[in-house]
């Protein structure tokens, strides 16, 4: 969205526009009626809107809004090029999954979206069909991933971009520690085959806390709330002409399915990571035997489906 200044002295905007109380919000909305963006203005005259009714609902008083804007500057002051605090603090608000789930209605038939969550920040290494994404030996059991991308129809999508990330058995992500993982480990970038399948090879993941060294643990401890995530593996699946899908596979039984501090799970997207104990089978996936085995079928939207 562009934000167009315009020029000195074309304001339309009433000289008139003393601030009242009683009239707040309808003023300072008022102000943006000549935003040459309708989207832009549109945006602006909510927010203000729902601001003031915030801040009258709550009698926010001056002390409550210097903390508020105190905290927002330490959320800024915490993010870097591999820590971003405002997703999560979008996500401990529920806000990323609400936005996620308005702009990716699945009307039924699509696979479901969820947060992308902070830890997508770097590329993951493209990867061959068949690859184990835990390359330098992670602990864990051993896991292989299957799964066929198809379009609303049942038509597969062949050469379909299947991104994976996931966090290492005690809960971190590469980019958390670059003293001992490897760039990329646990992350894969693959293409599906012909028939629209993929097939990877890691580790089952566990659940695991959120950063909460910075203001969001702060806020999460101020009001007593847990900062857990159950086990999930994330997947951003995109193909030319198709809406990209950001999701995760969450772990059946795994705790705090129920109480996710991040608010994403959708029942769909609980996967059984079944036990197969069949030397066959394990030698066909190059993995050990037993392995569990999760398989996610993705069915995403065509751009121009009706
Ligand atoms: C994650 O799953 O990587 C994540 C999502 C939201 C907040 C923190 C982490
Ligand atoms: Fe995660």
């Amino acid at each position: 969205m562009t934000i167009h200044a315009p020029e000195a002295g074309t304001s339309t905007r009433p000289a008139s526009a003393l601030f009242e109380v009683d009239r707040s919000a309808e003023i300072v909305a008022a102000s943006f009626r000549d935003a040459a963006d309708p989207r832009l203005r549109q945006i602006l005259e909510s927010l203000v809107t729902h601001l003031h009714a915030f801040v009258k609902d709550a009698a926010v008083t001056v002390d409550e809004w210097e903390a508020a804007i105190a905290f927002l500057t330490a959320t800024g002051q915490k993010s870097d090029d591999v820590r971003q605090e405002f997703i999560l603090l979008s996500d401990v608000l529920g806000v990323s999954m609400l936005v996620e789930s308005l702009n990716n209605s699945a009307g039924g038939r699509l696979t479901e979206a969820t947060v992308e969550g902070p830890f997508h920040m770097v590329a993951s290494p493209v990867r061959e069909l068949g690859a184990d994404i835990n390359v330098s030996g992670e602990p864990g059991e051993p896991c292989l991933v299957t799964g066929r991308v198809v379009d609303e129809d049942g038509a597969p999508v062949a050469g379909a971009s299947v991104d994976v990330w996931q966090a290492n058995a005690n809960g971190f992500y590469d980019v958390q520690m670059p003293d001992e993982m490897p760039r990329g480990e646990l992350r894969g970038l693959f293409t599906t085959d012909p028939d629209g399948r993929f097939h990877f090879r890691s580790i089952v993941p566990s659940h695991y806390p959120i950063p909460t060294d910075g203001p969001v643990g702060d806020l999460l401890r101020a009001t007593g709330r847990h900062e857990f995530r159950p086990a999930h593996v994330h997947f951003e699946v995109s193909a030319p002409g198709m809406r990209t899908l950001t999701t995760h596979i969450f772990v059946k039984g795994s705790p705090y399915l129920e109480s996710d501090a991040v608010f994403g799970v959708k029942e769909s997207l609980i996967v059984d990571f079944v036990t197969v104990d069949d030397p066959d089978r394990a030698a066909a996936a190059g993995a050990p035997n037993p392995f569990r085995h999760a398989d996610f079928p993705v069915v995403l939207h065509r751009e121009d489906a009706p």
